[in-house]
Parts: structure tokens; C-alpha cells; sequence
């Protein structure tokens, strides 16, 4: 495995596995690498005949007052992880590297999708991440990148971008990676107490709640948001930003649960921000809820898909 901290490096890397005809696949990442991260990393390295996983806190992606400066880091034990995952190529460049002469005069903005949801706390979040992802797009030519539900609004707006644009990389969505408890494995996780986390397990099973409420028929979106927020609420050490019903292609609101509707939510515990969600496929009577997976701590292999069927409820 090659650790590579230059873009000139890595980009020389990309090319010459191009011009021998393998594939490259890339995983972006902040670090602090956890068992979501690693779940991209096997799915690229199951695809791809080059895995190149990028480390890197990105400026350019983190508010005013948000946690870059306490982001954990932890590039030795982030190497490790790569190494045991079968990574060909680590890219961890200084911020200097990625922007040299400061914040770049050129950024990339995805309209529409970014105003919304997490944009409306976090304006200038969505810029930050689709710029330094084109960025990287453009060192590593993947075929294909790997990028966690987990962040359903970033996968929509990359999604978007290399649609847009025309990239020749195939943006490949990988499903929640969860503890066994149900909570969705995050980098911020470790900024949360005991008690904190504790509290936070009401995300996801508001979720589940909600899954199996659209399970036994409720198709109004306007009551699952409802319901969600009612059983969020009774947790007091949780302070919701937000709950909504999308529809999972475009994001765009709707009211009433058909076809792939995306279940959001964001809160606060603490000082610490979380996101997590539920993909519903609803065709008629038929429904089919998507938590992800959970992963088992002793048996790092073993993973149960999450979710709900219709008919295994009838
Ligand atoms: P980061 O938060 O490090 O996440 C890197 C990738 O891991 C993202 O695609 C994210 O969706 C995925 N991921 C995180 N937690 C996950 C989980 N529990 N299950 C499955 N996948 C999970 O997202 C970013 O970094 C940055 O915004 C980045 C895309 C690297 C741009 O800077």
C-alpha cells in the first residue's frame, strides 16, 4: 500500500493504472475510519482492480463555529484500517496541498439540492464537499466512487454534479453501517457521553418506528414526519433540526409515501450534530423499508441487513 500526500503523486499513480487498464476506485473520506468507511473500501475493492481512499478534513466543507479544529484525526490507525481492507493507495494531502493560496476562487455549487435539509444550518457545507470531491474526481479518474446512505443529501448532490458534468464515474450509494444497538456508526460519534449516546439510539428507532409504520399502510407523509417527531421529542436530551419525507431521487418534498421516499432526520445531542434516515420503497401494498446493516463488533463479518418487508409483516 502506497501513502501518497501530493496530488502530482496521485495523479501519476491513477494514470499509469489507467493506461494498464485497471479500474480505479475511489473512497473519500475525513478519517478516523470506522466500520462505514470500511464497508466502501470492500465494495470498491470487490469492483475495482485500484482501491485509492483519500483522507482529508476538509476546510472548505466545515461553517463558522463547526468542529474542524476538534474533528478527530488519526492518520497511523487510518493507514492500519486501510491496509488490513487490501487498499492499493492512500491519499492524505495538508490543506496546503489542496489549497494552495487559500480557499479556492473556483468552487462548485449543485443548486436546488443544497438549499435544503442539512443546507439550511450548514450553507456552505454542500460547496465545500462537492468542490473538493470534483477535485478529486479529477486527480484519481475513478470508474467509480464509493460513497455511504448515510449521507443521503452528499450522495444526491455528487450524484448530481457528475450527472451535470458529464464525469465518466459511476457514483455507487453503499448501504448505513450501523452498531448492533441500531445507532449509525459516525466519526462524531466519539464526541458523545455515555449518557448522550444513549439518548441519540431515538434517531434510528424513531426510524424503525416510522419504516414500520409505512409497513402497515400509512402512506401520508405528513403523519410519518409527525410520528417521528412525536417519539424524538419524548427524549429531551435530543434537540431535532430536523425531519422530513423526500422523495429519494431529487429530494423534492412530497405528501404522499410512494415509490423511493427518503426519511431524514438531524438533530443536536449535545454539542454534537447527527444525521440518519430510512429509505422506503413503497409500489402499492408493497413496502420495502432500507435501515442498512448492522454490524456485529465480535464477528466483524457478520451483518444482518435491516429493514422491513410488507409481506414478512403480514
Ligand atoms: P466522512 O464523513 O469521513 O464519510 C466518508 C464516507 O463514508 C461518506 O461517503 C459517508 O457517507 C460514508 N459513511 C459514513 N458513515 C457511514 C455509515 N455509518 N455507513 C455507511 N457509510 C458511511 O462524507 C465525508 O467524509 C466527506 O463529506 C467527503 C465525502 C469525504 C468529502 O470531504
Amino acid at each position: 500500500m502506497l501513502l501518497l500526500e501530493t496530488i502530482a503523486d496521485l495523479r501519476r499513480a491513477c494514470d499509469r493504472a489507467g493506461t494498464q487498464g485497471r479500474r480505479v476506485g475511489l473512497v473519500p473520506t475525513m478519517g478516523s475510519l470506522h466500520e462505514g468507511h470500511r464497508s466502501l473500501m470492500r465494495a470498491a475493492r470487490a469492483e475495482c482492480d485500484v482501491v485509492v481512499v483519500t483522507i482529508f478534513v476538509n476546510p472548505l466543507q466545515f461553517g463558522a463555529g463547526e468542529d474542524l479544529g476538534t474533528y478527530p484525526r488519526d492518520l497511523s490507525g487510518d493507514t492500519a484500517v486501510c491496509e488490513r481492507e487490501g487498499v492499493d493507495l492512500v491519499f492524505a494531502p495538508s490543506v496546503a496541498e489542496m489549497y494552495p493560496g487559500g480557499p479556492p476562487l473556483t468552487t462548485v455549487h449543485v443548486a436546488g439540492l443544497t438549499d435544503d435539509l442539512c443546507g439550511a444550518a450548514r450553507p456552505t457545507h454542500f460547496d465545500g464537499v462537492a468542490t473538493v470531491v470534483t477535485k478529486l474526481f479529477a486527480a484519481t479518474s475513478p470508474c467509480r466512487a464509493y460513497f455511504g446512505r448515510k449521507d443521503a443529501q452528499q450522495l444526491a448532490v455528487i450524484s448530481r454534479l457528475a450527472a451535470d458534468l458529464n464525469l465518466p464515474v459511476d457514483v455507487v450509494g453503499c448501504p448505513i453501517v450501523r452498531e448492533p444497538d441500531g445507532l449509525a456508526l459516525s466519526s462524531r460519534n466519539a464526541y458523545l457521553s455515555a449518557d448522550e449516546r444513549r439518548s441519540a439510539l431515538v434517531l434510528s428507532h424513531a426510524l424503525e418506528r416510522a419504516a414500520a409504520a409505512t409497513v402497515a399502510g400509512e402512506r401520508d407523509a405528513g403523519a410519518l414526519v409527525d410520528l417521528v417527531r412525536g417519539l424524538v421529542a419524548r427524549e429531551p436530551a435530543v434537540d431535532l433540526e430536523y425531519v422530513e419525507a423526500r422523495a429519494l431521487a431529487d429530494l423534492r418534498p412530497v405528501e404522499v409515501l410512494d415509490g423511493e421516499i427518503l426519511v431524514a432526520v438531524a438533530a443536536r445531542v449535545g454539542t454534537t450534530r447527527l444525521i440518519d434516515n430510512v429509505t422506503l420503497t413503497i409500489d402499492d401494498g408493497d413496502v420495502v423499508a432500507d435501515l442498512g446493516i448492522r454490524f456485529d463488533r465480535k464477528n466483524r463479518n457478520d451483518r444482518r441487513s435491516l429493514g422491513t418487508q410488507s409481506k414478512e409483516w403480514a
